[in-house]
């Protein structure tokens, strides 16, 4: 008790005169460390062996000035035949677990599961094996962004009957690795799978239908996740005795001032960003949450139609969500502050009006090369702080958190920001009694930032893309990972460039 207060007073002190780095806890004994990418960023062999087309393919391919340097991933980080070369480079950060995502299509070249490639399985067998024959434990995601084509052309996520098809893939891959995989995550990100694929159009598919389409998405994403964790919880746990939750990112919302709209248009954002996905999963009372369901009814009623735009839940189906996760995945990256903008036009039809807010970021935070993404470590602190609130404080795995340069081999610039974050992560469990079990970094390498193409890094290795090789260099930010594994605290030196 006496050391815990001793440690208390040391990182408030050094907090408030701005030095983060000095946090004197330790991680747990039980805690893990680990890396994250997902299959389409990485793999490569976008029609190697059998794999299928999916919507990245496919929008790539078919209007490549929609990514900002024109580029694809039919290669990438070739993975797909470096597979070896990347857990020696795991097995060198001394990290517990890998997270990586598998591609449906590679598996299921028609999304259907009357058809399988195993050319496809093979390659994720193999993989799996490696990684546990050099102890790193596969945490794997069934779905990360890539939908096969031929459910596209159906319609896609807004179509239900995706939920059953999804389904269908999770039972495949339950069956052929469920054996040796004993953490899986359904789904990554459902906010940016169906408001950036179906609402502001910049994720593929690259459909505009915000208000509309995103809110028929997440319907039936909420759906496909529930079938798959009772799908797992029935059949295969009892044997398999694994773990299996969902993805959800969060930003942290500050109110920018200190009056109550600002306040309620903070509080009203996180709901409707992250509660539209934790609510009927992770609450008590499941479905989305109340402010979510008044704002766009209201909205809708406002445009003169007779029902909300929101698609409601049966009773069955909410309780059928609720609960249907063993942990909830945080992705994190940063922090916004935001007013109210509820008093705005009902005549345009979108969830960004639907939340009736404007959100920016204060000039003053240390930016990365992402537009998108400030150094704002409080912002983790106290996101992680509402959510113990929230949802009576649930059992975490950071799935992600990571930075963008534009690819500095001495990356200072991530080593400042997970020096940081890390620091309120530990203050998250050690003074705010939060349970976090893990951290995934992003990400081992460079790689296809979507959108972006590879035009932003966050890799801890350097990839040479002009090399038919794509050699994978370390930065220094691998050193500091690596270091900070090894000693289970916060290094307090920045290590120089050395080759590991
Ligand atoms: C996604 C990753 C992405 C990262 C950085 C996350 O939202 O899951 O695929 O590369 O953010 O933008």
């Amino acid at each position: 008790m006496e050391i815990r207060k001793m440690n208390v007073v040391v990182v408030l002190v050094l907090t408030s005169i701005g030095v983060i780095q000095a946090n004197t806890f330790h991680f747990p004994d039980n805690f893990s460390f680990g890396v994250a990418t997902a299959a389409y960023q990485i793999e490569g062999g976008w029609n190697k062996s059998g794999k299928g087309e999916n919507i990245w393919d496919r929008i790539t391919h078919k209007r490549p000035e929609w990514v900002k340097d024109g580029k694809n991933a039919d290669i990438a980080c070739d993975s797909y035949h470096l597979w070896k070369i990347d857990v020696q480079l795991l097995k060198q950060l001394g990290v517990d677990f890998y997270r990586f995502s598998l591609s449906w299509s590679r598996i299921l070249p028609t999304g259907f599961s009357e058809y399988i490639n195993w050319n496809g399985v093979r390659y994720y067998s193999d993989f799996i094996d490696e990684l546990l024959a050099n102890d790193i434990r596969p945490v794997v995601t069934l779905y990360h962004w890539d939908l096969p084509q031929p459910l596209q052309d159906l319609g896609g996520w807004p179509n239900l009957l995706i939920a059953s098809y999804f389904e269908d893939y999770a039972k495949v891959a339950f069956q052929l690795f469920g054996d040796r995989v004993k953490t899986w995550i359904t789904i990554n990100e459902p906010n940016e799978i169906c408001d950036t694929g179906y609402g502001t159009g910049a994720a593929a598919p690259g459909i505009e239908e915000s208000g509309t389409l995103d809110y028929l998405c997440g319907k039936t994403v909420l759906i496909a996740h529930a079938k798959a964790y009772h799908l797992y919880d029935k059949y295969y746990r009892n044997k398999q005795k694994g773990e299996i939750g969902i993805t959800i990112v969060s930003r942290w919302n500050e109110p920018k001032t200190n009056s109550t709209r600002d306040k309620e248009a903070a509080e009203r954002t996180m709901q409707m960003q992250f509660g539209w996905w934790a609510h009927p999963i992770f609450s008590t009372k499941g479905d989305y949450p109340l402010v979510m369901k008044e704002r766009i009814r209201n909205m809708s009623q406002c445009q003169n139609l007779e029902e909300s735009r929101l698609p409601k839940f049966t009773t069955n189906e909410i309780e059928y969500i609720k609960g249907s996760s063993d942990f909830m995945g945080l992705n994190h990256y940063s922090t916004w502050l935001i007013t109210d903008d509820s008093e705005n036009n009902c005549t345009i039809v979108s969830y960004e009006n639907d939340m009736g807010m404007k959100n920016v970021q204060d000039p003053s935070w240390i930016p990365s090369a992402a537009s998108w993404l400030k150094d704002v470590p409080w912002g983790f602190r106290k996101l992680l702080q509402w959510i113990k609130v929230e949802y009576d404080n649930p059992l975490i795995h950071i799935t992600e958190n990571g930075f963008a340069d534009v690819g500095e081999l001495h990356d200072t610039g991530r080593i400042h920001y997970h020096r940081g974050y890390l620091n309120e992560l530990l203050n998250a469990i050690h003074l705010d009694g939060c349970k976090i079990k893990s951290y995934a970094l992003w990400s081992l390498m460079d790689n296809m930032e979507w959108q972006d193409g590879y035009t932003l890094k966050f890799g801890l290795y350097y990839v040479n893309f002009s090399d038919p090789l794509r050699t994978r260099t370390p930065k220094s930010s691998a050193n500091f990972y690596k270091e900070l594994i090894r000693l289970r605290r916060i290094p307090r030196d920045t290590p120089q460039l050395i080759v590991i």
